[in-house]
Protein backbone atom coordinates (compact mmCIF):
# COMPACT_ATOMS: atom_id res chain seq x y z
CA UNK A 1 0.00 0.00 0.00
CA UNK A 2 1.22 3.61 -1.06
CA UNK A 3 1.96 6.20 1.92
CA UNK A 4 -0.04 9.02 1.50
CA UNK A 5 1.58 11.52 -0.85
CA UNK A 6 0.15 14.80 -0.26
CA UNK A 7 1.91 14.71 3.54
CA UNK A 8 5.01 13.80 1.66
CA UNK A 9 4.42 16.67 -0.53
CA UNK A 10 4.28 19.20 2.04
CA UNK A 11 6.86 21.45 3.10
CA UNK A 12 7.75 22.49 6.45
CA UNK A 13 6.64 25.32 6.02
CA UNK A 14 3.40 24.44 4.74
CA UNK A 15 2.96 21.99 7.84
CA UNK A 16 3.84 24.78 9.67
CA UNK A 17 0.71 27.00 8.80
CA UNK A 18 2.63 29.17 5.86
CA UNK A 19 3.20 32.72 6.88
CA UNK A 20 1.21 33.22 9.89
CA UNK A 21 3.00 30.13 11.23
CA UNK A 22 6.28 31.26 10.71
CA UNK A 23 5.56 34.33 12.07
CA UNK A 24 4.16 33.11 15.47
CA UNK A 25 6.99 30.85 15.93
CA UNK A 26 9.87 33.94 15.46
CA UNK A 27 7.26 36.14 17.74
CA UNK A 28 6.97 33.22 20.34
CA UNK A 29 10.68 32.39 20.33
CA UNK A 30 11.85 36.22 20.63
CA UNK A 31 8.94 37.02 23.42
CA UNK A 32 10.63 34.12 25.26
CA UNK A 33 13.85 35.46 24.70
CA UNK A 34 12.97 38.56 26.26
CA UNK A 35 10.98 36.99 28.87
CA UNK A 36 12.19 33.88 30.70
CA UNK A 37 14.99 34.80 33.00
CA UNK A 38 16.64 31.10 32.11
CA UNK A 39 17.66 32.86 28.36
CA UNK A 40 18.79 36.04 29.69
CA UNK A 41 22.56 35.44 28.73
CA UNK A 42 21.83 34.78 25.63
CA UNK A 43 19.39 38.02 24.95
CA UNK A 44 22.40 40.15 26.35
CA UNK A 45 24.14 38.64 23.40
CA UNK A 46 21.21 40.72 20.87
CA UNK A 47 20.64 44.15 20.20
CA UNK A 48 18.65 46.33 22.68
CA UNK A 49 15.52 45.85 20.55
CA UNK A 50 14.64 42.34 18.58
CA UNK A 51 12.79 43.76 16.11
CA UNK A 52 15.41 43.97 13.81
CA UNK A 53 16.63 40.10 14.61
CA UNK A 54 12.67 38.86 14.53
CA UNK A 55 12.25 40.70 10.83
CA UNK A 56 15.64 38.73 10.00
CA UNK A 57 14.83 35.05 11.57
CA UNK A 58 10.91 35.16 10.16
CA UNK A 59 12.25 36.13 6.78
CA UNK A 60 15.21 33.66 6.79
CA UNK A 61 13.01 30.80 7.72
CA UNK A 62 10.53 31.77 5.51
CA UNK A 63 12.98 30.42 2.98
CA UNK A 64 14.65 28.14 4.72
CA UNK A 65 11.65 26.17 5.91
CA UNK A 66 10.48 25.95 2.10
CA UNK A 67 8.45 29.12 1.88
CA UNK A 68 9.55 32.37 -0.22
CA UNK A 69 12.97 33.27 -0.05
CA UNK A 70 12.49 36.70 1.74
CA UNK A 71 15.69 37.06 3.37
CA UNK A 72 17.81 36.06 0.40
CA UNK A 73 15.76 38.99 -1.52
CA UNK A 74 16.72 41.44 0.93
CA UNK A 75 20.26 40.45 1.47
CA UNK A 76 21.43 38.54 -0.88
CA UNK A 77 23.25 34.96 0.66
CA UNK A 78 22.25 34.14 4.41
CA UNK A 79 26.44 33.69 4.99
CA UNK A 80 24.76 32.60 8.43
CA UNK A 81 28.19 31.72 9.87
CA UNK A 82 30.03 34.48 8.96
CA UNK A 83 27.05 37.04 10.19
CA UNK A 84 27.39 35.44 13.78
CA UNK A 85 30.97 36.10 14.25
CA UNK A 86 30.23 38.90 15.71
CA UNK A 87 28.81 37.32 18.95
CA UNK A 88 30.42 35.06 21.28
CA UNK A 89 28.45 31.50 20.50
CA UNK A 90 29.63 28.50 22.50
CA UNK A 91 28.31 25.54 23.88
CA UNK A 92 26.38 27.42 26.14
CA UNK A 93 24.76 29.83 23.79
CA UNK A 94 23.98 26.95 21.40
CA UNK A 95 22.10 24.87 24.36
CA UNK A 96 20.17 28.14 25.08
CA UNK A 97 19.41 29.04 21.80
CA UNK A 98 18.13 25.14 20.99
CA UNK A 99 16.12 25.33 24.13
CA UNK A 100 14.45 28.46 23.64
CA UNK A 101 13.11 27.22 19.91
CA UNK A 102 12.25 24.10 21.68
CA UNK A 103 10.45 26.01 24.20
CA UNK A 104 8.49 27.88 21.16
CA UNK A 105 7.88 25.00 19.21
CA UNK A 106 6.19 23.46 21.94
CA UNK A 107 3.92 26.53 23.06
CA UNK A 108 2.80 26.90 19.71
CA UNK A 109 1.75 23.49 19.70
CA UNK A 110 3.53 22.02 16.82
CA UNK A 111 2.91 18.68 15.34
CA UNK A 112 5.27 16.78 17.32
CA UNK A 113 6.32 14.79 14.06
CA UNK A 114 7.63 18.42 12.86
CA UNK A 115 8.36 19.76 15.88
CA UNK A 116 11.40 16.90 16.11
CA UNK A 117 12.11 17.35 12.08
CA UNK A 118 13.00 20.82 12.67
CA UNK A 119 14.99 20.58 16.64
CA UNK A 120 17.28 18.44 14.11
CA UNK A 121 17.78 20.65 11.49
CA UNK A 122 18.14 23.62 13.75
CA UNK A 123 20.53 22.14 16.22
CA UNK A 124 22.70 21.32 13.16
CA UNK A 125 22.83 24.63 12.00
CA UNK A 126 22.94 26.01 15.54
CA UNK A 127 25.70 23.96 16.51
CA UNK A 128 27.61 24.94 12.96
CA UNK A 129 27.58 28.60 14.27
CA UNK A 130 30.19 28.06 16.99
CA UNK A 131 32.63 30.28 17.11
CA UNK A 132 33.98 30.20 20.18
CA UNK A 133 36.74 27.35 22.18
CA UNK A 134 35.50 26.10 25.35
CA UNK A 135 37.74 26.75 28.05
CA UNK A 136 40.45 23.90 28.24
CA UNK A 137 39.37 23.14 25.20
CA UNK A 138 42.56 21.62 22.82
CA UNK A 139 43.10 23.90 19.89
CA UNK A 140 45.95 22.42 18.13
C1 LIG B 1 23.67 28.89 18.07
C2 LIG B 1 23.07 29.85 18.75
C3 LIG B 1 22.73 31.19 18.12
C4 LIG B 1 22.97 32.39 18.68
C5 LIG B 1 23.58 32.63 20.05
C6 LIG B 1 22.52 33.40 17.74
C7 LIG B 1 22.59 34.76 17.94
C8 LIG B 1 22.34 35.72 17.00
C9 LIG B 1 22.53 37.14 17.16
C10 LIG B 1 23.05 37.80 18.44
C11 LIG B 1 22.15 37.74 16.03
C12 LIG B 1 22.12 39.26 15.73
C13 LIG B 1 20.73 39.75 15.88
C14 LIG B 1 20.46 41.05 15.15
O1 LIG B 1 21.22 41.44 14.25
O2 LIG B 1 19.42 41.65 15.45
C15 LIG B 1 21.73 36.71 15.11
C16 LIG B 1 21.30 36.94 13.84
C17 LIG B 1 20.73 35.97 13.05
N1 LIG B 1 20.58 34.64 13.34
FE1 LIG B 1 21.31 33.72 14.97
N2 LIG B 1 22.00 32.80 16.63
C18 LIG B 1 22.11 31.43 16.83
C19 LIG B 1 21.67 30.46 15.97
C20 LIG B 1 20.95 30.70 14.83
C21 LIG B 1 20.33 29.69 14.02
C22 LIG B 1 20.34 28.19 14.35
C23 LIG B 1 19.73 30.32 12.98
C24 LIG B 1 18.92 29.78 11.86
C25 LIG B 1 18.32 28.61 11.87
C26 LIG B 1 19.99 31.73 13.10
C27 LIG B 1 19.58 32.72 12.24
C28 LIG B 1 19.93 34.03 12.31
C29 LIG B 1 19.65 35.02 11.29
C30 LIG B 1 18.97 34.79 9.96
C31 LIG B 1 20.17 36.24 11.74
C32 LIG B 1 20.20 37.58 11.00
C33 LIG B 1 21.55 37.70 10.29
C34 LIG B 1 21.75 39.08 9.68
O3 LIG B 1 21.17 39.35 8.63
O4 LIG B 1 22.49 39.86 10.25
N3 LIG B 1 20.73 31.92 14.24
N4 LIG B 1 21.84 35.49 15.74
Amino acid sequence: MNAPTQAQAATPYELLGGDPGVRALVDRFYDLMDLEPRYAQLRSIHPTTLDGSRDKLYWFLSGWLGGPDMYQQRFGHPRLRMRHFPYAIGIAERDAWMACMRQALDEQQVDPELSRRLQEAFAGTADWMRNRAEPGQQTG
